[in-house]
C-alpha cells in the first residue's frame, strides 16, 4: 500500500485510520463533505496529507484525476440515526456515493475497503452472530448499506475491483461526537458528556439491551489486515470484540470512570432498537489474524482524558 484515499476521513473512524497510515508513511487524500467530519480530526497532519472537501454524492469525481491510489477506505457515509428522516439523502450517500467509489476505483484499478454495519442483522437469530446470519434491516440507512455490499460484490465479481467488506459492531472511542443536529447520540460520548456536565443520563429502555464495543483503534487495524490481504476479494467479515456488554454496564463504566455518580433517568425504548447482539470475530481472525487488543475500561479511560482535554471546544 503506497497512496490511499480515505473517504470520510474527517470523521470518526476515518481520521484514526489517518493517523496509522501516516505512521505507514502512507500518501493519503481525504475526501470529505465535512457534514459530520471536523477538520479538527486531521489538522494535525495538514502538512502531510492532501485533505479535499467533495461530496461523494457529485458524480463528477475530475477533481480526483491526478491522484492514482492503490486503495480506497470508504468510510463517508450519511448517519443511521438521520436515515428515517432523510432516507432520499440516506440514499444519495450510501447508495449513489458508493457506486461513485466503486467506478471510481474501477478505472483507477483499485482495492477498496468498504465499511458497513452489523445491525444489518436485525435483532439475532443467534448469538453470537456470525457472517452466515440472515438479514433483516430496520432502518433505510441498514437497507442501503446492504446495497452497498451488493454493489461491492458486483464490482469484485464483474470487474474485478478487489473489494474487501467490513460490518462494524458499535466503535467507541476519542473524536467520537455527539451530534443534535444529525441526531447522532452515541452510546459512551452521550454518558461521558452528561456526566461530566452534571445532566442526567437517559436510558432509553431498561438499558439490559447488549452491545458488542469496539474500540477505534481496533477496527482501524484490521481495516489495514484487509487493504493489505490478496484471496479475500468480494468477502464480508464481522468486525468486533464477541463480548456481549448491556447499555446498563456500559453506563456503570463510564461512571466509575468518570467518577461522576448520577442515577439515570429510564425513558421508552428507541423505535428499532435491538435487545441483544454480541458478534463473532473468528472469519477476520483467520483471515487476517485480527483480534481485538482494548477492553472496556481502557478504551473509555482514553475517551474521558480525550474528552476532558476537548471539551472546551466540544
Ligand atoms: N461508528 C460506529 O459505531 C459504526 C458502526 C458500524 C459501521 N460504521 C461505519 O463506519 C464508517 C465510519 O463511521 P463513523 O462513525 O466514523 O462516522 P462519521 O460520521 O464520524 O464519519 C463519516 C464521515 O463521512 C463524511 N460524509 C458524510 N456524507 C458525505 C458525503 N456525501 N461526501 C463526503 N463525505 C461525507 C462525514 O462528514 C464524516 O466525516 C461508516 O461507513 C459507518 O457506516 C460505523
Amino acid at each position: 500500500m503506497n497512496e490511499v484515499i480515505v473517504t470520510g476521513g474527517a470523521g470518526f473512524v476515518g481520521s484514526h485510520l489517518v493517523d496509522s497510515l501516516v505512521k505507514e508513511g502512507i500518501k493519503i487524500t481525504v475526501i470529505d463533505n465535512f457534514s459530520n467530519g471536523v477538520m479538527e480530526n486531521i489538522k494535525q497532519h495538514e502538512e502531510k496529507i492532501k485533505i479535499i472537501k467533495f461530496d461523494i454524492v457529485n458524480r463528477d469525481w475530475s477533481i480526483l484525476d491526478d491522484i492514482n491510489p492503490d486503495t480506497i477506505f470508504h468510510l463517508a457515509t450519511h448517519p443511521r440515526s438521520f436515515s428515517l428522516q432523510d432516507p432520499i439523502r440516506d440514499a444519495e450517500v450510501n447508495v449513489q456515493g458508493t457506486l461513485n467509489v466503486l467506478e471510481y476505483a474501477k478505472e483507477k484499478k483499485s482495492k477498496v475497503v468498504y465499511t458497513s454495519n452489523s445491525g444489518i442483522c436485525g435483532d439475532p437469530q443467534f448469538l453470537p452472530v456470525n457472517e452466515e446470519h440472515p438479514v433483516d434491516c430496520k432502518t433505510p440507512y441498514d437497507a442501503n448499506k446492504l446495497v452497498g455490499e451488493y454493489y461491492s460484490k458486483i464490482y469484485y465479481k464483474i470487474h474485478g475491483v478487489y473489494v474487501v467488506i467490513f460490518r462494524l459492531a458499535t466503535v467507541y472511542g476519542e473524536r467520537q461526537r455527539v451530534n443534535e443536529k444529525l441526531g447522532w447520540r452515541p452510546l459512551i460520548p452521550t454518558f461521558v458528556e452528561k456526566l461530566e456536565t452534571g445532566q442526567t443520563p437517559l436510558i432509553q429502555w431498561d438499558g439490559e439491551q447488549t452491545r458488542d464495543l469496539i474500540y477505534v483503534k481496533d477496527v482501524v487495524d484490521c481495516l489495514i489486515l484487509g487493504a493489505k490481504s490478496k484471496d479475500h476479494g468480494g468477502e464480508m467479515f464481522l468486525l468486533s470484540t464477541n463480548k456481549e456488554t448491556s447499555v446498563n454496564s456500559a453506563f456503570d463504566t463510564v461512571s466509575k470512570i468518570t467518577g461522576k455518580k448520577i442515577q439515570p433517568q429510564y425513558a421508552t425504548k428507541l423505535p428499532g432498537d435491538l435487545r441483544r447482539m454480541v458478534l463473532s470475530y473468528e472469519k477476520a481472525k483467520k483471515a487476517f489474524g485480527y483480534s481485538p487488543k482494548i477492553d472496556l475500561t481502557e478504551g473509555v479511560t482514553r475517551y474521558v482524558n480525550w474528552y476532558r482535554d476537548h471539551k472546551k471546544h466540544l
